[in-house]
This record gives C-alpha cells, sequence and structure tokens, in this order.
C-alpha cells in the first residue's frame, strides 16, 4: 500500500477513534471499538486483536478474523517476545521467526504492540496478515498512538 495513502487513513482513524473513545474509559469497550475500526480499513488486516496478560496469561481478548489461540503458551512466539523485549516487533516472516505460535496458517505477517498501564505491560495488540511484509514504520507509529487511547 502506498505509504502516503496509509498514513493519511491512520490519520483519519485516529480522529474517529479519538472521538469514540471518550465516550467511556471502559479498556474492553475501547480495545473492541479499535479492533471494529482498524481491521476494516486495511485490505491487509487479515486478524486484529489483543490479548490481556492476566493472572501470567496471555489471554484472547476482542478480536476480528478466524478463531485464535484463545491462550498462548508461555514464553513462546511473537507476543511473548514482544512483552520480554518491552517493545513492539515488525515481523516480515512469521515462518523465520522462531517458536512463531500460528493460531492460523495462512497469517504470514504480524506486528505486535506492547500496552503499558502504571509501567507495566497489561496487554499487546496483535495484527496478522495473510501477505509477507506488510507492516512498516507507518504501522508502528500510528499503532503505538492508537494503543495509548486505551488507559
Ligand atoms: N502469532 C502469535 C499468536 C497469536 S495469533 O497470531 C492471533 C504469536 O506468535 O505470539
Amino acid at each position: 500500500m502506498d505509504k502516503v495513502k496509509k498514513a493519511k487513513r491512520y490519520q483519519r482513524i485516529v480522529s474517529q477513534l479519538e472521538e469514540l473513545i471518550q465516550k467511556t474509559t471502559n479498556p474492553l469497550a475501547r480495545m473492541s471499538t479499535i479492533v471494529a475500526i482498524l481491521h476494516h480499513k486495511f485490505d491487509y488486516y487479515f486478524w486484529t486483536g489483543f490479548y490481556r496478560l492476566v493472572g501470567g496469561e496471555l489471554t484472547v481478548c476482542c478480536y476480528q478474523g478466524s478463531v485464535a489461540c484463545l491462550v498462548l503458551e508461555k514464553q513462546k512466539g511473537v507476543c511473548w517476545t514482544a512483552i520480554d523485549d518491552k517493545k513492539t516487533l515488525v515481523i516480515p516472516d512469521v515462518k523465520k521467526f522462531p517458536g512463531h505460535m500460528a493460531c492460523d496458517s495462512r497469517s504470514t505477517s504480524e506486528i505486535v504492540i506492547p500496552i503499558w498501564k502504571d509501567n507495566k505491560i497489561v496487554a499487546v495488540m496483535d495484527v496478522d496478515s495473510k501477505e509477507l511484509d506488510s507492516f512498516d514504520e507507518i504501522d508502528v507509529e500510528y499503532l503505538e498512538k492508537i494503543v495509548k487511547l486505551i488507559y
């Protein structure tokens, strides 16, 4: 996708979300709304959702796309690595990522963004694409901005 077009689309989404999230402080309502909007705005978004870190387990929360792994095996895969590294991970080809957990074998590239609350990571946002190398610095910039709207 053309980078200028992508950035402009994200800018419109951020404005829309900033207005929508004011209706409640409930993080689950905000996460659900973020997923509902993002999932349909970009053709390469194949799976869009959140995993919450509760009681030491990463459990799926609101999402759109095919049925996900409900709980992610500990210390394995992209989501846990993003938490351990405390940073956004962009994986151009999941088959080359050691320990990648494929909930749907059609997922080919992936981005995972940690979500912070009171200096702790409490969840991650995860987006999968069926194409290789779908996510770039523009997705990182705007998704990091979007997840800050939750708490
Ligand atoms: N691929 C992720 C698991 C979650 S799914 O992509 C929905 C991982 O390796 O942590």
